[in-house]
């Protein structure tokens, strides 16, 4: 693997998942091919999981790692051609991407998407900068599009509760503010790549970009999308038409234990409790939620290996 940008960089998505699974059994069983290696991990949002298991992840691989809160500490990166530079940004990602490339040998970055600016969010200016300018090979830990970290981890996550075509529901929750769609999206690609009857389900007016979903069913009656469901995705995102507007707070979307019914609960983290999921979906035993996680650490150290093997 050269790259990790988005699950497009994933040759097989079900042999991944069984070496990440058996990665899991003897985490330092590749101590050595990290050795003398440097990971920078550029955080430019704030984030729990994926800087602890992306660490967590190296470690374990041998390799050193330096973390960096660029959103709060960097220097405000300029990414226009031509630019004159003189207003609020100071360095250029000409500069730090090539920069960072003799200090690292692999660069992960987080970089959120603005949701005030659809067409500049869609260019990825941060991530896709970072591949063009820096010569190391560069993980997505989240942009403004995606988040196949979390995607893996949650094919992973699947994977390890088998069940025959099972009945996955990705469905839309209420959020006092308005998030980005790079999880939702990314789930949807890995569903997409899953024998499994997968359905969407959320109020009129928060599609997600149709490039993305077509093909799959949405079902916007979310009490129709729910019958018979084994696993149950929740997530809120922000209108895409009407980008990054909170088009609903209607708490009837909230996910409960009676809507539930048998299935099993997955969400990313972090979670509003009482907002997005009844605390007792999140403290029953149908929770994946702390699997998934988990699970982190293993898409994370799949892919970290599959990018030093290819070095
Ligand atoms: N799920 C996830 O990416 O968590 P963090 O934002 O805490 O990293």
């Amino acid at each position: 693997m050269k790259h990790y940008l988005s699950l497009k960089d994933i040759d097989s998505l079900p042999q991944l998942v069984a070496e990440a699974t058996s990665l899991k059994q003897r985490p330092d069983a590749h101590k050595a091919l990290g050795k003398n290696k440097t990971i920078g991990l550029l955080f430019f949002n704030n984030s729990l999981r994926t800087r602890l298991s992306t660490q967590k992840a190296a470690t374990n691989l041998g390799m050193d790692v330096m973390v960096m809160n660029f959103g709060n500490e960097g220097w405000a990166l300029e990414y226009e051609d031509g630019t004159v530079m003189d207003q609020g940004t100071s360095e250029h990602i000409k500069e730090a991407a090539q920069v960072v490339s003799q200090y690292c040998d692999i660069v992960a970055i987080r970089a959120f998407a603005s949701l005030t600016d659809k067409k500049k969010d869609e260019a990825e200016l941060v991530l896709n900068g970072f591949k063009k300018y820096a010569s190391i090979p560069v993980i997505n830990m989240e942009s403004s599009v995606g988040h196949p970290l979390q995607a893996l981890a949650d094919a992973i996550t699947l994977a390890e509760h088998p069940t025959s075509k099972p009945k996955v529901v990705l469905s839309w929750a209420p959020h006092p503010k308005a998030l980005p769609h790079a999880v939702a999206n990314s789930f949807v690609e890995m569903m997409q790549r899953q024998d499994a009857n997968f359905v969407i389900t959320h109020p009129e007016g928060y599609e997600l970009n149709t490039e993305i979903t077509k093909g799959t069913r949405i079902e916007h009656d979310q009490s129709k999308a729910l019958e018979n469901a084994d696993f149950v995705y929740v997530k809120n995102w922000s209108g895409y038409t009407d980008y990054g507007k909170i088009l609903s707070q209607d708490p009837e979307w909230i996910m409960t234990k009676e809507k539930l019914g048998k299935a099993k609960f997955m969400h990313c983290l972090p979670v509003r409790r009482n907002v997005v999921v009844e605390d007792a979906v999140l403290d029953s035993d149908q929770s994946l939620v702390i699997e998934q996680a988990n699970n982190r650490t293993y898409a994370a150290q799949i892919v970290i290996k599959k990018i030093l093997e290819n070095l």
